[in-house]
């Protein structure tokens, strides 16, 4: 939706009639300036999702330094020179590799998760209203019409029909495999160059955080190139890499290339473990754990949520998530943030009964909190934390975490409700092909490929309560003399607005900006025609004034 020029006044003389309506007492009108006055702007702001309207206040974030992500990630020297010697010892040839490898990279761009039992059965029921509405099957005039013979047959007959049905849709899903060493070349000659480039452009999210891991967990390690971005980000802090796959063949093949060339004993680096399954202490841990295009290797929503609930546990500070830019990809991500974000504050009452009995804490307000069925588990989780003699060792059924990344709040994603398509919080980058049969480049692209993904980055502990967390851009149109950016915001869900060139330094600011990178620019709401925020301010003004009493 387009913004004119006069919409500041517009949505102000909206949002003010509707304000009249809800206070009793009439308030004076606030001043809003469209150009860059006393270190700020207002400009008229559009919720996509709910399209609510409202007056955001902008001002430039104080201590941001802006750094610029690259999105271009070629795959490092050394991999290059390991993976051609790696693929010099295969015994197909380079050409027939890169054919497989092309195929390959085809097939990949459609693979979707395994559908849920519940989607299944709705898609065996249009199915059967469909052959119903045919004609084809009598089938279901019910049991009681035929011999248990027929039945049988006739149930066959539909069984084969909906699964030939269901092959053609998404619902065909098979875990990868690599039967042989040339299965695994494909592959990586495939997928190693993208990867890569995903995994690189993720973690420098770190940028913004002192950290340097010691140890890294690769779940579902497959090409290698979670260690290589590792490497390349932080060549010297890792002393321990832990690449844990089910398949031998790829792991061999990742190996191979990590050997570097002409070298066949030793890997390039000392430090790096291959393991088929992850060591049995839950005791031992990582600082960094990452589970890249992993997810959809599993078959089944409650046995990704249990897998992510053991690397959670295995994790001493980042887990980071990583899958395909698809819908089923990106709810995938979704649920596993959700997961720990719910777990991790959801309290054991015995235990924690216990330990306040213990504390002498256990009275009418703590029981109260821990009865109310209206409250949600964050909230209880607050109050009782305000309460407990160690709020760090509050008993919860998983450690509590936060969203570090991308998203700045731990509320539900507001991109769940946008219409099918528009869905998924979409990250890209760039790669360089890397090709067997001695072209430089594919016939569809020119030489560099670029990949698209969705990520989660979970951090252990309570989101920081002194600083805020900058909104994320998400998409920005420019236009001469106007910039329309949309943003996730840390308080009010997506937010769509212009800022236009009267508005100075924070026009520059927003034309630096580029979507899937933080937006330097802070917003306030100062007025909305949302229910919640009319609530809000009349609350706050409540507030006020008892205090003034
Ligand atoms: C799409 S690849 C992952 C991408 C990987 N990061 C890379 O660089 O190739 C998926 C990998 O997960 C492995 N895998 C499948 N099921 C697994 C499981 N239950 N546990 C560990 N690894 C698994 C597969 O063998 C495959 O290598």
């Amino acid at each position: 939706m387009r913004l004119s020029r006069c919409s500041v006044s517009r949505a102000s003389t909206l949002i003010n009639q509707r304000q009249r309506a809800a206070a009793p007492a009439a308030t004076p009108e606030p001043e809003y300036n469209r150009t860059f006055e006393n270190g700020q702007a207002h400009v008229t702001a559009i919720n996509p999702a709910t399209d609510e309207h409202g007056i955001l206040k902008l001002t430039p974030l104080k201590n941001f330094v802006a750094k610029k992500t690259p999105r271009h990630y070629p795959l490092p020297p050394e991999a290059v020179d390991g993976l051609k010697q790696a693929l010099v010892d295969c015994l197909r040839a380079p050409k027939v590799l890169q054919h497989e490898a092309d195929q390959i990279t085809e097939k990949l761009s459609q693979r979707r998760f395994p559908a849920s039992s519940k989607e299944v059965q709705a898609a065996r029921k249009t199915i059967v209203e469909q052959l119903k509405s045919k004609g084809e099957s009598d089938a279901f005039l019910g049991p009681e019409y035929f011999s248990q013979k027929v039945n049988q047959a006739q149930d066959r007959y539909l069984q084969r029909e909906v699964s030939k049905k269901l092959k053609k849709t998404r619902y065909n899903w098979k875990p990868l495999e690599f039967d042989s060493r040339e299965e695994a070349a494909a592959f990586t000659l495939s997928r190693l160059p993208a990867y890569y480039a995903e995994v690189r452009r993720v973690l420098a999210e770190f940028s913004r955080v002192d950290f340097a891991p010691k140890s890294v967990l690769d779940y579902g390690s497959g090409t290698g190139s979670v260690f290589w971005a590792v490497r390349d980000t932080w060549s010297d802090s890792v002393e321990e890499y832990c690449l844990v796959d089910t398949s031998d063949a790829i792991s061999q093949f990742a190996m191979d290339v990590m050997r570097g060339k002409g070298d066949q004993t030793g890997l390039i680096e000392k430090n790096v473990y291959f393991r088929r399954a992850l060591v049995p202490s839950p005791q031992k841990k990582y600082d960094l754990t990452i589970i890249h295009r992993g997810l959809i290797e599993i078959g089944s929503h409650e046995k990704r949520l249990e897998l992510i609930s053991t690397l959670w546990q295995r994790t001493n500070r980042f887990l980071v998530i990583i899958e395909s830019e698809l819908e089923d990809s990106f709810e995938a991500v979704i649920q596993a943030r959700n997961f720990i974000l719910t777990n991790g504050v959801k309290m054991d009452s015995r235990k924690v009964r216990e330990e306040l009995a213990e504390h002498n804490l256990l009275d009418e307000t703590t029981e109260a909190i821990l009865h109310d069925r209206q409250m949600s588990y964050s909230e209880k989780y607050a109050l009782i934390r305000e309460r407990f003699p160690d709020p760090a060792a509050l008993p919860t059924f998983i450690e509590t975490g936060y969203v570090f990344a991308p998203c700045p709040h731990d509320q539900g994603c507001p991109k769940i409700d946008l219409p099918q398509g528009k869905k998924s919080c979409k990250f890209s980058a760039r790669w360089n092909e890397l090709r067997a049969d001695g072209r430089t480049k594919s016939k569809r692209n020119d030489g560099t490929g670029t990949s698209m993904f969705s990520y989660t980055i979970m951090e252990k502990g309570m989101r920081p309560a002194d600083t805020v967390s900058p909104s994320r851009v998400l998409d920005v149109k420019k236009a001469s003399g106007c910039v329309t950016c949309t943003t996730c915001t840390p308080f009010d869900g997506l937010l769509r607005f212009p800022v236009s060139r009267r508005a100075g330094p924070l026009y520059k600011l927003a034309k630096t900006c580029a979507p899937g990178s933080l937006f330097p620019i802070d917003g306030e709401m100062v007025a909305s025609t949302s229910e919640y925020h009319v609530v809000r301010e009349m609350l706050k003004e409540e507030l006020g004034k008892s205090r003034k009493r």
